[in-house]
């Protein structure tokens, strides 16, 4: 895992720095992307990588390389770095230049990437886990998947602090998604998730979820819902590139139904896997 991507430079990681006036240091100013990878092959490559561009264009930053030339130096750092089961981060900030908060007229956009081993969490997913739930004092583009994630840390941090793998966030009372995730609840034969607006990050697993339920016969509503439905739900998860489908079976001190992971998430779960199985042909329970 040792070597890394600058732009379109292999390095050793120990050969890599930061500028100090770098705007994605200084200013969080830039987008990131989080792809899963399964027997050395990219799950979903094409939606992440397409993102990575929307949030870019969002953001008004010019990528300085094509969707292709991206694909080909991923798939290169992979295999440099023997990457089996795990993720490739990768991030474009808007590059250096004296600091001002304005976009500078002109700076060249830096691409990072890395690789990293990252076990699947076979034991939260077949056991469960607690999340809390707390407000969302995030800003009204969560649709920008962006290097500023402060309110995701302090909630993820609260999560933590408290025994918690989750944070679930709510304004006012509408449930929007979790800290690191998107989150879903399950009643009867419905499944309910907020609407792709700004206040969520379209989740690339969710994506994948919303199919998932077609093929298995889950109504879907994708519908705001409250934390009293919450609360009523019979089955919850949390599902995100890492986390996979990940069952929610205790809130705050309160568990889920009767504490265990639900039949649809079940469900959901095995359909999640042969889908990565077909894509990916491979799925490594350990590293
Ligand atoms: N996080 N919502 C938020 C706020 C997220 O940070 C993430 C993912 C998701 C799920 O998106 P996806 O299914 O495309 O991973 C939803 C990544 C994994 C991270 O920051 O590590």
């Amino acid at each position: 895992m040792g070597t890394i991507l600058v732009n379109d430079q292999f390095l050793d990681r120990e050969n890599g720095s930061v500028d100090i006036e770098d705007r994605g240091y200084q200013f969080g100013d830039g987008v990131y992307e989080v792809v899963r990878v399964y027997g050395g092959n990219m799950f979903t490559a094409k939606e992440h990588l397409e993102r990575l561009f929307e949030s870019a264009e969002k953001i008004h930053l010019t990528l300085p390389f094509t969707y292709d030339e991206l694909v080909a130096r991923l798939e290169k750092l992979m295999e440099v770095n023997q990457l089996d089961t795990g993720i490739i981060y990768l991030q474009v900030t808007r590059g250096s230049s004296a600091r001002q908060h304005h976009f500078p007229e002109q700076t060249k956009a830096v691409l990072t990437a890395y690789t990293k081993e990252v076990a699947r969490p076979v034991a939260d997913m077949t056991a469960g886990v607690k999340a809390i739930i707390t407000d969302d004092v995030r800003w009204l583009r969560c649709d920008i998947k962006s290097l500023n994630l402060l309110g995701n840390l302090l909630a993820k941090q609260e999560a933590v602090s408290k025994g918690g793998f989750e944070a679930v966030l709510h304004r006012d009372g509408t449930v929007t998604e979790g800290s690191s995730s998107n989150v879903f609840i399950i009643s009867g034969d419905t499944l309910y998730t907020h609407p792709a607006t700004n206040l969520i990050l379209n989740g690339i697993t969710r994506r994948e979820i919303l199919k998932l339920c077609k093929e298995i016969g889950l109504s879907v509503a994708e519908q705001a819902f409250t934390l009293e439905a919450l609360a009523n739900a019979d089955e919850v998860f949390m599902a995100s590139t890492t986390a996979e489908v990940m069952p929610l079976v205790q809130l705050d001190e309160t568990p889920v139904g009767n504490g265990k992971p639900g039949e649809w998430t079940q469900k959901l779960q095995a359909a999640f896997e042969e889908a990565v199985q077909k894509q990916c042909g491979s799925l490594a329970q350990t590293i």
